[in-house]
């Protein structure tokens, strides 16, 4: 499995999965549509990094336009499609709820479509740890039940993962569905705490806190899950023969070669200490403007990842502190703070 579509190549995981993949010797195709919901600049910048490299071509497509994926498909013939292009944010989905439908609804189900005509080895999508709703038990497991999510961008991502089920049952298309934990390092996105927090401070302006500080995220270093990707990439699911065979806590449905794996750190952690350790790396104090709660947000998030340790061998490590210290680095460097 040699050739890789991965859409979203000028996101932030798209980037970096794209950078990993080339170091591993596949051949890469991208796709992005270069939206504005932050700043294309970064986005270009990405590609041009990526350009580098003679084993990857960029395509600027959208998602919607499902002639220009189906062709992009057609003529690159991908062993192996990573879809994460998508409306991210779950902010954002208050104020333009629409833009989520189309991009994950109808831009995921023409790049299902193009997956089955091409007939792919592996289809691996990106959902989110959004989906866990308003459960209160944690770690959260593949195999809880997901059927509360508190906004369009996690019902979107819910679509999703019912969606590709239902082709990966008809069509036998081996699928992965990842539900990632707040995703954070170098050139990563504009609309995020820890790029907000970074900037903020450093430009001396007060960086607002949810929830009175209260909030606890699984922050997951971008580098450990571009390694778990890399790793699942060969993860194929497979219809299983006995669904009565089908191991705890594994998430393989019993009709359809399909598996949705939790990639996040496996660690609780405070909103208020990750900020500690901004400052830590900025040398200055933030101006903490405590906030209410806000509509659709969740106090917590916390993965289990023993599925995704049982299926690779791999469990994600980067203490947050230093992954803190690469992405102040970074942000210095690239905007010359
Ligand atoms: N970053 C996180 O913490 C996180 C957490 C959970 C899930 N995810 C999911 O992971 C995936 C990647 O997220 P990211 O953080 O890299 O986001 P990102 O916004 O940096 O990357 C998404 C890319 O998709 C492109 N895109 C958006 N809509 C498009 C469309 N309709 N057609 C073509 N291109 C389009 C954008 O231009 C962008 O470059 C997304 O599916 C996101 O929902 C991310």
């Amino acid at each position: 499995m040699k050739r890789v579509l991965v859409t979203g190549s000028a996101g932030f995981i798209g980037f970096h999965l794209a950078a990993r993949l080339l170091a591993d010797g596949f051949v890469v195709q991208g796709l992005d549509g270069m939206t504005d919901y932050y700043d294309v600049a970064l986005k270009q910048r990405r590609h041009q990094m990526l350009l580098q490299n003679p084993s990857f071509a960029a395509t600027e497509a959208m998602l919607e336009d499902a002639g220009a994926v189906r062709t992009l498909v057609e003529s690159f013939a991908p062993d192996v499609i990573v879809h994460l292009a998508a409306q991210a944010g779950v902010r954002y989905s208050l104020e333009n709820p629409r833009a989520y439908i189309d991009s994950n609804v109808t831009g995921t189900f023409n790049v299902m479509e193009a997956a089955r005509a091409q007939k792919v080895q592996h289809l691996l999508m990106a959902s989110t740890s959004s989906v866990y709703g308003a459960n209160e038990d944690m770690p959260f497991c593949e195999t809880d039940k997901a059927d509360t999510p508190l906004t369009i961008y996690a019902a979107t991502k819910k679509a999703n993962e019912a969606m590709a089920h239902s082709y990966a049952h008809i069509y036998d298309l081996p699928t992965t569905m990842f539900r990632f934990f707040t995703v954070y390092g170098p050139w990563g996105r504009p609309d995020m705490a820890l790029f907000k927090f970074t900037d903020a401070i450093l430009n001396g302006r007060p960086i607002d806190v949810y929830n009175h500080g209260e909030m606890y995220r699984d922050f997951t270093y971008v580098t450990d899950l571009v390694h778990g990707i890399r790793l699942l990439i060969d993860a194929v699911p497979e219809r299983p023969a006995d669904p009565a065979g089908i191991a705890p806590g594994d998430s393989l449905s019993p009709v359809a070669p399909y598996r949705v794996v939790n990639i996040g750190n496996s660690e609780k952690i405070r909103l208020l200490d990750f900020i500690d350790a901004i400052e830590d790396c900025l040398g200055r104090k933030a101006t903490r403007n405590m906030m209410p709660m806000q509509t659709g947000d969740v106090p917590a998030t916390w993965a289990n990842a023993d599925l995704l340790k049982t299926l690779t061998g791999y469990r994600p490590e980067t203490p947050f502190q230093d992954g803190v210290a690469q992405f102040v680095t970074w942000f210095r460097d690239y905007y010359q703070k």
